[in-house]
């Protein structure tokens, strides 16, 4: 079936400006298409889409784009204050907390705004792609939509149909993910899809060396970065992600599995997630990161 990516004059609205949806509002915008920009956290928006123009500004300084692409992607983002802001969007997608409920709630108000061609397109990293669609007047409409951190840099992108999806609608989406420069690939709605489903034990056996003293993170991640020849060991990619995020992930696959063990999640990880140490965006995680820095502290 030739599917159509969608053109640049449709409007896409992001919703959620934490790190993945500034990231994600950028592809789109460097892409082409006019986008808008929403969070339920007072100004997070504006200070996101300062953000990604200062990252733009970067990227020309480098030479990687001229400086009046970037100016140009940076004037096609615009923050909106509320859901009925987005009626006009031709694709929406969701980048919001990793909750089911939350999730779900967000797509049915947003079914009674936006047109019916508009496709719902979501970033859960393991939540049932079937499960956030069930309350929607047409399921057919939503998929996973599934980038990685940081969004404007990784390549992959995972197109994810649940159950009701309509396979013109993933098609789309994996068209839409192609012509951003994205390598998209299909998967069905399983737990954790398949980056995160195989990542698990990546970060589970790294806690489980951990708890039981076998080493300190730092001597892990150096084996697994310098021996393994993996980009980050476990722990400096979960304070990169976000212990709330990835702890979430984690009970997520777990509870899909029907608490099969060899998902547990840490009782460590848990401890940081209460404590609000959730990795480089709170400055603590399992390493001690100065303002701004990309690199833990020693
Ligand atoms: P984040 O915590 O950085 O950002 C989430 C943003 O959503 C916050 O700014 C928050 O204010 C906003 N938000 C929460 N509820 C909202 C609502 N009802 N309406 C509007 N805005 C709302 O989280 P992050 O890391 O960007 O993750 C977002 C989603 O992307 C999650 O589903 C996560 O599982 C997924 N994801 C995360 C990755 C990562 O490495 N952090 C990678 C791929 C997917």
């Amino acid at each position: 079936m030739a599917v159509n990516a969608l053109p640049l004059s449709a409007v896409v609205a992001v919703i959620g400006a934490g790190a993945m949806g500034a990231g994600i509002a950028q592809v789109a915008a460097v892409a082409g298409h006019p986008v808008r920009l929403l969070d339920n956290r007072p100004g997070a928006a504006q200070q996101a889409i300062e953000g990604i123009r200062a990252q733009l500004g970067k990227l020309a300084d480098k030479g990687k784009m001229t400086a009046e692409a970037a100016r140009a992607a940076g004037e096609r983002l615009q923050a909106a204050e509320n859901l009925a802001q987005l009626a006009d969007a031709g694709l929406v997608v969701e980048a919001i907390v990793e909750n089911l409920e939350v999730k779900r709630a967000l797509f049915r108000d947003l079914e009674a705004v936006v047109g019916g061609h508009c496709i719902f397109g979501t970033n859960t990293s393991s939540i049932s792609v079937t499960a956030i669609g069930a309350g929607l007047q047409n399921a057919g409409r939503l998929a996973g939509l599934h980038f990685f951190n940081p969004a404007p840099l990784m390549a992959l992108v995972e197109v994810v149909s649940g159950l009701a999806t309509d396979a013109a609608v993933a098609e789309t989406l994996f068209a839409t993910a192609a012509a951003w420069g994205k390598t998209p690939v299909h998967a069905k709605s399983t737990p954790g899809f398949i980056v995160n489903r195989v990542a698990r034990p990546f970060y589970a056996e790294g806690l489980r060396l951990l708890h039981e003293g076998a080493a300190d993170c730092a001597t892990i991640d150096a084996v697994v970065r310098e021996a393994g020849g993996f980009r980050m060991g476990p722990f400096e990619l979960m304070d990169m992600i976000g212990h709330d995020v990835n702890f979430a992930v984690t009970r997520s696959v777990w509870n899909a599995f029907f608490n099969d063990q060899r998902f547990l999640p840490s009782l460590i990880q848990q401890e940081l997630v209460d404590a609000g140490f959730l990795g480089r965006k709170t400055g603590r995680g399992f390493y001690s990161y100065a303002a701004g820095a990309e690199r833990p502290a020693p």
